[in-house]
C-alpha cells in the first residue's frame, strides 16, 4: 500500500466488511423477487467498466453534464465566496470536481468521500498537481455513513456535490432521506449541487443502458463474477443476460440478470435455484422532471435555487440551498 493510501486508511469511519456483502447477496437472493443492491456493482473490475460506460456514444448523462458544468462553472461556484470547503460524496474519479474547483475563489479545502481507497489516492495526486496548496482531506467511507466532517474545515461555508445522478439509483423517499444526511453532514448554512437525468424518449434510455459494444451487460454480469471471487459463489455466468427496461409507471430503467436455463448456483453453503426467464434485480435509475427532483428536495429541507440544462433538457444540475438554521431549530 502507498504512503498516501495508508493515509487515507487512517481516516475511515468504519471498516468495510465482506460480511455486509455477504449478508446482501444472500438477502437478496433468497427474495421471492430476487435483487441485488446496485452499490455492489463498484469493485475493481465494475469500477473500470463504469469508467467505459461514461464513455459510451449511447450514454449521455456524464458528457452533458461535463458540458453543463463546463458552460456554467462561475454561476455555480460564485455564491460560495472566497475560503469555501467542497464536500463530494462518492467522489470516484473526481473528473468533474476540477471544474468546480477550478470556479470557486481560493477554496479552503476539498474533502472527497469514497469507499475506494484506490480512487480516492489516484484522484488525489492528480487534484495535488493541479491545485498545489490545496487542502485535500480524503474520507474512505460510503456517503450514507454517519461522518463528522474534520474539525479544521467546520468554520467554513460548505459546498456540497453530488454529481452524475447517483441520486436516481434511489427510490424517491430514500432519495430524500440521502438529501436530509447530507443537510446534516454539511450543516447550515450550507449549498449542494445534484447533477439528476430528465425524463426522455425511452428508447435513448434504454439504449443508454444496454449499449452495442455490451459493456452495460459486462457492468452487470460482473456483479455475479465478483460474487463468485470474493464470496466462492459458483454463478455460470454465460447462463445469465443482461436486460435493461424503462418503467413508465415509476420513470426507472430497470437493470435485470435474466436465467437463461433453469439452474442452481451455490453461494457460501446456500443453493440458490433459477427458473428460466427468472431474474435478479440489479439496478434501478430513476429518471425525474425538474419539478418532481425539487419536490423530493424541498421534501428532505433543501431550498430549490438556480438550475442548469443543457440546450436538449437531457440532464440537469440544481442548486439547493440550506439556509442558515435559527437557535430554535437547534441544527
Ligand atoms: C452511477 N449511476 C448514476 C449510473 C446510472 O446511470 O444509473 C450507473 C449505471 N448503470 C448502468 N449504467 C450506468
Amino acid at each position: 500500500m502507498t504512503p498516501r493510501a495508508q493515509t487515507i486508511q487512517a481516516v475511515r469511519s468504519e471498516p468495510s466488511s465482506l460480511d455486509e456483502f455477504a449478508q446482501a447477496v444472500l438477502k437478496g437472493l433468497s427474495a421471492p423477487r430476487k435483487r441485488l443492491p446496485c452499490q455492489y456493482f463498484y469493485d475493481a473490475v465494475g469500477s473500470m467498466l463504469f469508467e467505459e460506460i461514461t464513455r459510451l456514444e449511447e450514454y449521455y448523462p456524464t458528457r452533458t453534464e461535463t458540458a453543463i458544468l463546463h458552460a456554467h462553472a462561475p454561476s455555480i461556484a460564485g455564491p460560495s465566496g472566497r475560503d469555501a470547503v467542497l464536500v463530494e460524496f462518492g467522489s470516484g474519479s473526481s473528473r468533474k470536481t476540477e471544474l468546480v474547483l477550478a470556479a470557486l475563489a481560493a477554496p479552503r479545502a476539498y474533502v472527497p468521500i469514497d469507499v475506494s481507497v484506490s480512487a480516492l489516492s489516484d484522484a488525489w495526486a492528480r487534484l495535488e498537481l493541479r491545485f498545489p496548496g490545496l487542502d485535500i482531506i480524503p474520507v474512505n467511507a460510503s456517503f450514507w455513513e454517519a461522518l463528522r466532517l474534520p474539525a479544521r474545515v467546520l468554520a467554513h461555508g460548505k459546498l456540497g456535490f453530488f454529481p452524475g445522478s447517483t441520486i436516481g439509483n434511489f427510490d424517491p423517499p430514500d432519495a430524500g432521506r440521502l438529501l436530509m444526511h447530507f443537510a446534516r453532514v454539511l450543516g447550515s448554512p450550507s449549498r449542494l449541487i445534484v447533477g439528476v437525468d430528465l425524463e426522455k424518449d425511452p428508447q435513448r434510455l434504454v439504449a443508454a443502458y444496454d449499449d452495442a459494444k455490451g459493456v452495460t451487460a459486462r457492468f452487470n454480469l460482473n456483479l455475479l463474477e465478483r460474487i463468485n471471487r470474493e464470496l466462492g459463489g459458483d454463478f455460470d455466468v454465460a447462463r445469465f443476460a443482461h436486460r435493461a427496461i424503462y418503467d413508465q409507471e415509476f420513470k426507472r430503467i430497470e437493470m435485470h440478470l435474466v436465467s437463461r436455463a433453469r439452474q442452481t448456483a451455490q453461494v457460501l453453503g446456500r443453493s440458490f435455484s433459477f427458473a428460466e426467464g427468472e431474474t435478479i434485480h440489479t439496478e434501478n435509475s430513476y429518471k425525474y422532471s425538474v419539478e418532481q427532483f425539487r419536490a423530493v428536495a424541498r421534501g428532505a429541507g433543501w431550498q430549490p435555487a438556480g438550475l442548469w440544462m443543457d440546450a436538449n433538457r437531457d440532464f440537469s444540475v440544481h442548486e439547493l440551498v440550506l439556509p442558515q438554521a435559527r437557535a430554535a431549530d437547534g441544527v
